[in-house]
């Protein structure tokens, strides 16, 4: 006995910037990022806050379940870095929800949805919990450099949440971590102090593209199958593939090396960029309410992301 997904929700900042837009202060064409990445835009958070969509994205995912905040038993936030160091994204939700109950963040880059649901699951199988909210919510703008073209037009900001309930619905769940293999860092601004003096950089990301490029396209593969194995299944039985959208040439080099047909691999990259741990719950939450989703249907999650980590899991749809 694990969960059931009860509820989506998700919210994009209102502004959306164009390919175009970044050829005004970095060396790139629209023709370069859309052929290499396939991302046409992306959202930053302006007018809003990191907080304001997390809490959006929730009080969707809550009306979706038809449930109150004050049903909850555990909040959960995968975040690369909340509003704030502390306190948690989780307990700035849970405040501005009216839930009462525990709630903290996660930190697993992009894999943090996977990382949040296997948390979940956890929880559910020891009885501790009836209902959860996860939401992943990310401003990966704050952190992006600006001078960096191989960086700077990939991201987005973005949040997506679930509710879950206890349920039969988790079919598997896998999550990994290699911390050896830093090729993707956010480093700490320092601050110096009476008895030392900081060595850190400014805060940005810093990342050798190419390497986790490799390492996603084996991935990904490897986990797929692996995660339909656990789960009883063969990889052919999935209806549904949720892909992290970092870029859309992952995606199709998995899709082609499984021999799956495009209509079960549905994307979003091209509007919202990678928003690292939202990603995958924003998709599904686009699916859910443009009703592309059966129930019955199963759907198969992975993920990859700094640390490096990564994951997958297989869900049984479970929503008229
Ligand atoms: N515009 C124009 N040229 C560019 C740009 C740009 N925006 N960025 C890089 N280039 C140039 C490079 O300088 C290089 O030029 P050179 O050959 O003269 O040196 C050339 O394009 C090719 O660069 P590559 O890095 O080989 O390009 P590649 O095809 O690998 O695409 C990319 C780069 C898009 C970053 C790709 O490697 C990728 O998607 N990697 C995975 C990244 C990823 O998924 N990150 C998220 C991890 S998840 C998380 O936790 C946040």
């Amino acid at each position: 006995m694990a969960f059931t997904i009860l509820g989506t929700g998700s919210c994009l900042p209102e502004l959306a910037v164009g390919n175009y837009e970044f050829t005004k202060f970095v060396e790139t064409s629209d023709q370069w990022i859309t052929t290499r990445t396939g991302i046409h835009r992306r959202h930053f958070v302006k007018g809003e806050s990191l907080q304001s969509i997390a809490v959006k994205a929730a009080q969707n995912a809550l009306e979706d379940a038809d449930a109150a905040a004050n049903e909850l038993d555990l909040i959960l936030c995968a975040t690369v870095q909340g509003e704030d160091i502390s306190p948690a994204l989780a307990c700035s939700v849970q405040k501005e929800l009216g839930a009462v109950c525990p709630a903290f963040d996660l930190n697993a880059g992009c894999t943090g949805f996977l990382y949040a649901l296997n948390t979940a699951a956890a929880y559910f199988r020891s009885g501790m919990v009836r209902r959860v909210l996860i939401v992943c919510a990310e401003q990966l703008s704050r952190f992006i450099d600006w001078e960096d073209r191989s960086t700077c037009v990939l991201f987005g900001d973005g949040a997506g949440a679930v509710v879950l309930s206890q349920g039969n619905d988790l079919l598997s769940t896998r999550i990994a971590a290699d911390g050896q293999r830093e090729n993707l860092n956010i480093t700490g601004e320092g601050i110096s102090g009476p008895f030392w003096e900081s060595k850190r950089q400014k805060r940005c990301i810093c990342m050798n593209g190419r390497e986790i490029f490799k390492f996603a396209v084996t991935t990904v593969q490897h986990e797929i199958t692996a995660a339909a194995k656990d789960a009883g299944l063969s990889v052919d039985d999935v209806d549904c593939f949720l892909l992290h959208q970092a870029n859309g040439r992952i995606i199709e080099s998995a899709r082609v090396r499984l021999h799956q047909p495009e209509e079960k691999f549905p994307v979003n990259y091209a509007e919202c960029g990678n928003t690292s741990s939202a990603s995958i719950p924003i998709l599904l939450d686009d699916l859910n309410r443009n009703r592309r989703l059966k129930k019955g249907d199963i759907l198969l999650l992975c993920a990859f992301g700094a640390g490096l980590t990564w994951g997958s899991c297989v869900i049984r749809w479970n929503k008229d």
